[in-house]
């Protein structure tokens, strides 16, 4: 055995789990390499060697929660070097960065999704592994089996012995002290022709500005020679270089993948579901045992992996605010869409004619009886037995699992004409369209669960009590600060249901001689509450800021009715975003008139929170109002952040009014602390606080999806409303019929969408609506699209006639040029829409 001039320590386990999750196993599997490794080596390897390196990880200097155990052993590792070094042994121990390219992290892609998912590699980043360049003579070899007694000394625990590590036996003559100092070089690149800048090149240069984080002898410095002021120059250099590169990797980021419209068109899902039920038979080719790649492969059910940078928005408002153009469809559509109800009308009451004599039986509870006057008799009972019950099927589906970007339906079937459902006991796993799963958080992984499971185990499920006796915790009050500091009102409240918040909300602030105006498309929860207040309720037209000023200078002229006193209180309510069209309140608007006629307003974000806005805070974040311009700010938690329940945000006065007079904080159960903790670290979460990057990441996604699928389906030549950053998707049936036919169809694709009618709409705009969510990546949005490219032409639902947008943006920069008004109907074909989709929709959409 020849002498051996240096070594170099790679082993490396990886065992990730919470601390107090950890088994002692998990624990030992990543400690003994490292750190009984490292020992092992340091007492039986020579101490005069050239160079003894440690190949440790950034993790313990920057650490996370999961990876207590991983962190432990590279400080550990750290430390070791600067004790070998302070006896001076040549020792140095080099903190990786995540290497993209190849090694670990490409070979395991649960750690890879990890990685990307807590924007780590947004923090350092190699894309190639670290080139050691050693000596030509120098060759790698493991002690011969034969030489046990070498062997058994230099044994690491053998199964956590990881193949990088080596030994390395020089067979030069050199002295060490003949080798150079930049001989090894951990920050080479291996392709010079790479488009990252070489850090090579960069560590060439000589005198950099000294940082002081990277003065500590073991970060970057010179592999022998200790802090040299030369040394940490370059120290200062290597890490700007690693910068360069980091910011070379984002802006170019993986090739787009290449579109085969024919595999898109015909989806099948094998991606195992939510509930990780179905697994595939054949074993997974992971390095990870079954249940971790179980593990992965629920996590990304329920949030895909971003598969490129490019996919990103940011959602904010420019320019004039104006109303969306609405298309219509051709005219005979809406005469057979009105045929279509008055047959079902009619055939209906011919029914029930014949019915209520024949099979009297069968209507008794539509019956007067003993006198008594049938309560369930009225226009809804109908609507519900005549209309509603022939495509009930295609409601309240019954499903199991996490709604996330996946969703699992239980099959069921009828033989009663959807009276009643029997289930089958299979299941079928869908591309999830339909939840208000805005930024992802419908997740049984990750931190938000994390810390949920950790509240549930110290605090229970339930606070067993309404707020005003025993129901405030520290939680709640915590929750209620990090609410009021992210919407940007001094105090907040937090109710445990969103509906409950708003029906109980305005007897609180408004009541007889007091005037609501109120958006005709109000939340039924508003107008629930607005009539218990007793106050006088007007409705004005949807986002009609005409019609509201109408109003105001009218009610302020007239006064109460009779009386013609001053309304004692004007309240204004709107919602953020509108949840059947994708509109958004026009807030400039809104704020103008409320300075002109000394109106409150207050606005519902049930679906704006955490959906609009370069910060996700809704919708004056989106349209960079101070939120101070607001009185009020309600908003629900159950859509972006994944949990359940409501808040109003205000001045310190209004909520201790709303604390001392609400009937919710009074009689109401007040949430219970898993919720709370789950609406806590979602906050965190988006607000950057906590696994930084990954709120960016998840609004980003949110607005690059909303506006790719909705700029994609105007383009196939569908009617879409709302306005473009709106995470919600109206998609324009109209036909009665169409409703379960597109339903069925979407689920033939296996994809789940709501569809919704009458008296939900009006009675002609029968429509399915689409819920986008960050969790969605550009794929299965594709496979939405191709879906409805299929569908559209199969139900003849493409009746865009231009107007709303959907041309050539070339095209239409020859119009406008000609300045000719021609509106051609877009009719785009699929390969086209995908190609151009994700470039076209960073400008404004046309
Ligand atoms: C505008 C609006 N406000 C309030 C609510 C009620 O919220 P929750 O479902 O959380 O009870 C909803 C529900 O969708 C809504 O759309």
């Amino acid at each position: 055995m020849p002498r051996i001039h240096g070594w170099i320590q790679a082993a490396m386990v990886l065992k990730d789990a919470l601390f107090t999750n950890m088994t002692f196993e998990q624990w030992s599997q990543v400690v003994n390499p490292k750190v009984q490794g490292t020992w092992n080596l340091h007492q039986t390897l020579s101490s005069d060697m050239d160079f003894f390196v440690l190949l440790s990880s950034f993790a313990g200097v920057i650490g996370h929660t999961g990876q207590s155990n991983y962190r432990v052993v590279n400080t550990y590792e750290d430390a070791f070097a600067h004790y070998r070094s302070a006896k001076g042994e040549k020792t140095i121990s080099i903190d990786l960065g995540v290497v993209l390219g190849e090694g670990f992290v490409t070979e395991n892609d649960k750690v890879m999704d990890r990685l990307m998912r807590l924007n780590i590699p947004g923090q350092t980043v190699w894309t190639t592994a670290p080139q050691l360049h050693l000596p030509q003579s120098a060759r790698c070899v493991l002690p011969p089996a034969s030489d046990k007694k070498l062997s058994e000394r230099c044994r690491l625990p053998t199964n956590h012995l990881h193949e990088h590590q080596f030994l390395v036996a020089a067979q030069r003559t050199r002295t060490s002290s003949a080798m150079p100092t930049r001989t090894i070089n951990p920050f080479a690149t291996v392709s010079p022709s790479s488009s990252t800048p070489s850090l090579d090149a960069l560590n060439e240069k000589k005198e950099q500005p000294r940082r002081s984080s990277f003065t500590k002898g073991n970060k970057f410095t010179s592999l022998f020679g200790g802090n040299t002021p030369r040394t940490r120059g370059e120290a200062a250099a290597l890490r700007d270089a690693l910068v360069a590169q980091q910011q070379a990797l984002l802006d170019n980021p993986s090739p787009p993948q290449q579109i085969n419209t024919a595999s898109i068109s015909l989806p099948t899902i094998n991606l195992t579901t939510a509930t990780g039920e179905k697994m595939p038979t054949t074993e997974p080719k992971t390095l990870f045992n079954p249940e971790e790649a179980r593990r992965k492969a629920r996590a990304d059910a329920q949030f895909g992996p971003i598969g490129s940078q490019k996919h990103r928005y940011t959602s904010t408002f420019e320019g004039e605010f104006g109303d969306p153009v609405e298309d219509e469809p051709p005219y005979y559509f809406l005469l057979t869409t009105y045929i279509s109800y008055l047959i079902l009308i009619v055939f209906g009451h011919v029914r029930d004619f014949f019915g209520k004599r024949f099979r009297a039986a069968h209507y008794s509870h539509l019956a007067e009886r003993d006198g008594y006057a049938p309560l369930n008799s009225d226009f809804d009972n109908f609507y519900t037995r005549r209309l509603k019950m022939r495509i009930n099927d295609c409601f309240s589906r019954p499903t199991t699992g996490v709604p996330g970007r996946f969703i699992t339906l239980l099959d069921r079937k009828s033989d009663d004409g959807n009276n009643t459902f029997k289930l089958l006991g299979s299941t079928t796993e869908t591309l999830n369209m339909s939840s208000y799963n805005y930024l992802g958080f419908a997740q049984s992984e990750g931190p938000c669960a994390d810390a949920a499971e950790q509240a549930v185990r110290k605090y229970g499920v339930t606070m067993a009590s309404p707020r005003a006796d025993s129901g405030t915790s520290e939680l709640t009050v915590e929750v209620e600060d990090l609410i009021a500091r992210f919407v940007g009102k001094p105090a907040s409240m937090v109710f445990s249901m969103g509906f409950v918040t708003n029906a109980t909300a305005f007897s609180t602030l408004i009541g007889r001689g007091c005037l609501m105006l109120s958006d005709e498309l109000n939340h039924s929860s508003i107008r629930f509450g607005a009539r218990l207040s007793g106050s006088m309720i007007k409705m004005f037209k949807h986002n009609d800021m005409r019609d509201l000023e109408r109003l105001l200078r009218e009610a302020i002229s007239q006064g109460q009715p009779r009386t013609h006193r001053p309304w004692k209180k004007i309240l204004v309510t709107v919602e953020g975003l509108y949840s059947m069209e994708g509109t958004m309140c026009n807030l400039p608007a809104l704020i103008e008139l409320k300075k002109k006629y000394k109106f409150n307003l207050f606005v519902d974000e049930a679906h704006s929170v955490g959906a609009v806005g370069p910060r996700g805070r809704g919708v004056c974040d989106f349209f960079g109002i101070d939120p101070s311009e607001v009185d009020i700010l309600m908003g629900t938690l159950t859509k972006s952040f994944g949990a359940n329940g409501g808040y109003l945000a205000a001045s310190k006065e209004i909520i201790d009014k709303l604390r001392t007079q609400n009937a919710a904080m009074l009689f109401a159960e007040s949430p219970g602390p898993p919720v709370l903790v789950q609406i806590a670290s979602s906050l965190r979460i988006i607000s950057g606080e906590l696994v930084p990057g990954q709120g960016a990441e998840r609004l980003q996604r949110l607005a690059f999806n909303s506006r790719y699928l909705r700029l994609g389906l105007k383009r196939l030549g569908y009617i879409v409303y709302g306005h473009d950053d709106s995470p919600i998707i109206p998609v324009m049936l109209y036909n009665p019929a169409k409703m379960p036919a597109f339903s069925h169809e979407m689920l033939k694709r296996k994809i789940s969408v709501v569809v919704v009618g009458y008296p939900a709409t009006p009675l002609v705009s029968s429509r399915a609506r689409f819920c986008i969510s960050a969790a969605h990546t550009k794929d299965d949005l594709d496979r939405m699209l191709a879906a409805c490219d299929e569908v559209g032409d199969l139900l003849q639902l493409k009746f865009s006639s231009g107007v709303a947008g959907g041309a050539d943006p070339e095209e239409l920069t020859t119009q406008e040029k000609d300045s000719l008004s021609i509106v051609k109907p877009p009719r785009w074909r699929l390969a086209d829409v995908i190609k151009r989709g994700a470039e076209d929709v960073q400008l404004p959409l046309k």
